[in-house]
């Protein structure tokens, strides 16, 4: 399958547009997440308060959970404009001079893949965020010279998926970093039954909590499922989401029970039939199943994990019992999988 067309890529954005139209705007309209939620309330009522930029924050998580709407949720609850770039977006230390010599006082800079950015340009942002200063160097050789620009008080939210790979110097210089966890079935729910409202599916509760249950505890996920259960249901069941239309489609889509689909399940497949269950190292899975090593870190192996289908050792990946309970095949301690 190709990968952008999977159903359950939580990092496939084809339908930005309408996910932008369903972002949460306010803290208040966030669903889930609730210490997250209570940490940024206090971050943001105390520098109300001090009438002061925000402290830079660190987002991390798995991909489609929310960094990118808290960023701008943040910006709207400050009042303040919202700058957006990347990691890779950001190619020399000119380029962020530039973006940040075009801030205002209090603004907030969204540096989404934050552990992208390249060494020099990570160089320029460090002095930036502490002394709210950038360092030009002017001319070159003996008469060189450096000159400290003053930039206003501003705010660095910054999102990565992988927290291991940002660098010890710029991590430091967040002043609050948040984990962003999977969603639980309420939440999920809650998240499902808002976007119905909002896009007119009409959906009852069963149909809601099957596409909740399936669309693995991320909210960009969910969207999507919604938005193909609908199409099915306008196409084969007269537009209502019910819980057997819902079923009906995701089956159709290969998203199981559990929110796993093709891929999920070639990973386990791999790792128990022809790896005899583990241990077994990411690349070699990556390789047998063509299959990008980043996306199985960043998108399968975090949802396996918390699954419990999955442990991580120094010597590679192992599966777990309950996964090959979940696929129908027989555990045992000597690793040859049989069907059950
Ligand atoms: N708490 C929430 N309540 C309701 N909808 C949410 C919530 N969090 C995220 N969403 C929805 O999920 C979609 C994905 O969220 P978002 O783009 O912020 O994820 P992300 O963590 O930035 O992902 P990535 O790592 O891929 O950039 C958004 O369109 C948003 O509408
Ligand atoms: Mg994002």
């Amino acid at each position: 399958m190709n990968e952008k067309n999977r159903p359950l890529d939580p990092e496939a954005k084809p339908d930005d547009r309408v996910d932008n139209a369903l972002r949460p705007q306010k803290l208040n309209d966030l669903i889930g997440q609730d210490q997250v939620k209570e940490n940024l309330n206090i971050l943001v009522a105390a520098a109300r308060k001090r009438n002061e930029a925000l402290d830079h924050v660190l987002f991390y998580g798995p991909p489609g959970l929310g960094k990118t709407t808290l960023a701008h949720v943040l910006g709207n609850e400050m009042g303040v404009n919202v700058k957006v770039t990347a990691g890779p977006a950001i190619e020399r230390a000119g380029d962020l001079a530039a973006i940040l010599t075009n801030l205002r006082a209090g603004d907030v800079l969204f540096i989404d893949e934050v552990h992208r950015l390249g060494r020099a340009v990570e160089e320029v942002l460090y002095p930036a965020m502490e002394d709210f200063a950038l360092d030009i160097v002017i001319g070159k050789g003996p008469s060189a010279r450096s000159i400290r620009l003053k930039l206003p008080r501003f705010t660095v939210v910054g999102a990565t998926t992988r927290l291991a790979l940002v660098t010890a110097p710029l991590r430091a210089r967040f002043g609050a970093v948040y984990r962003l966890d999977y969603y639980d079935l309420n939440a999920m729910q809650a998240i499902v039954t808002r976007a119905a409202d909002m896009l007119k599916v009409p959906a009852e509760t069963g149909g809601v909590e099957e596409i909740a249950r399936r669309a693995r505890g991320t909210p960009r996920v969910a969207l999507r499922l919604l938005r193909r259960v609908r199409d099915f249901a306008q196409v084969r069941a007269e537009g209502k989401v019910t819980h057997k239309v819902a079923k009906e489609a995701l089956d159709l889509l290969q998203v199981d029970p559990l929110g796993l689909d093709d891929v999920d399940r070639r990973v386990l497949k791999t790792i128990i039939e022809k790896y005899g269950g583990g241990p077994v190292g990411l690349n070699t899975i990556a390789a047998s199943i063509s299959e990008e090593q980043d996306t199985i870190m960043d998108v399968v192996e975090p949802y396996l994990l918390q699954l419990g289908f999955l442990d991580r050792t120094p010597q590679g990946r192992i599966a777990t019992k309950p996964a090959y309970e979940h696929l129908g095949l027989e555990w045992n301690s000597e690793g040859q999988p049989r069907l059950l």
